[in-house]
């Protein structure tokens, strides 16, 4: 039986990152695929590394039923022989992943998560610095994104 393993990247692997993790898992749970598609989430940058997700972005993703535990971890080496589609937050993260891929077969993998949203944004923003309206959004973007990649993702099974 096919499996496919997905991961999601930001920056800090604190807001962005891990909420797509849990969008798409319950997405995936909902759709009964959970035995067949791997989810996990990771970070261009190690500062954050162990820590859950950022407070305001936990109570934000609580109130639409999201429980967020994953702890944060910079991306590895290993994560492009492991993951078959990564899903970059921004043009930072795109280049950075870019960057660390060790073969253009490696970096094919990599994907904005904006191309699976209907918008004329160009990335999904950060809210580190923003105000509770940034988290809103961000989980817009999201449930909007990994309903999509979802249809796309199941195809390949
Ligand atoms: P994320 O947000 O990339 O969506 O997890 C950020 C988290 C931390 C920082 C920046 C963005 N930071 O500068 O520490």
């Amino acid at each position: 039986m096919k499996r496919l393993r997905i991961l999601f990247v930001c920056l800090g692997n604190i807001c962005r990152s891990p909420a797509a993790e849990a969008v798409f898992r319950r997405l995936v749970d909902k759709a009964g695929l959970s035995d067949r598609i791997e989810i996990d989430s990771a970070g261009t940058y190690g500062g954050h590394a162990g820590e859950l997700p950022d407070p305001r972005m936990r109570a934000a993703a609580f109130r639409r039923g999201y429980e967020l535990t994953h702890r944060a971890r910079p991306i590895r080496e290993e994560d492009f022989n492991r993951f078959d589609r990564i899903l970059v937050m921004d043009d930072s993260n795109y280049e950075r992943v870019h960057r660390l891929a060790p073969s253009r077969r490696h970096a094919e993998k990599i994907d904005r998560m904006i191309a699976f949203c209907k918008t004329d944004r160009t990335y999904v923003p950060d809210p580190y610095y923003e105000g509770h309206e940034g988290f809103e959004l961000v989980l817009d973007l999201l449930e909007e994104g990994c309903a999509a990649l979802l249809e796309e993702v199941r195809r390949e099974l």
